[in-house]
């Protein structure tokens, strides 16, 4: 089981931490669950950047980034070093802890 901290760019926005997440599902889809706002235009299958996060702490326990991933993340706002998708970031078998950071959902992002 995994506990998720998310964060959030967006002013006003207090963070929430996700405990007993279990694996095989992506970040995207443990925000979504937990009515925290991801957009995801693609419908999940790494064809956007909408689902564009930051991942803090935890990238062990992910799958790594691939090229199809990376240029995407290109092409969303504000990329950085830890930047991933949502919905490409599938929480492997194990149990831990990441802290993941939201961009602001309320600006227009790049698809
Ligand atoms: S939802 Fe489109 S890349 Fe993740």
């Amino acid at each position: 089981m995994y506990k998720i901290n998310f964060k959030f760019e967006q002013k006003g926005l207090e963070p929430i931490i996700i405990d007993n997440v279990a694996s095989g599902q992506s970040i995207l889809e443990v925000a979504l669950d937990n009515n925290i706002e991801l957009h995801h235009n693609c419908g999940m299958v790494c064809a956007c950047s909408t689902c564009h996060l930051y991942l803090e702490k935890g990238d062990e326990f992910v799958p790594e980034i691939s090229d199809r991933e990376e240029d995407f993340i290109d092409r969303a706002r504000n990329p950085r070093i830890n930047s991933r998708l949502g919905c490409q970031c599938v929480l492997e078998d194990g149990s831990g802890e990441l802290m993941v950071t939201i961009p602001d959902q309320s600006v227009i992002h790049g698809e």
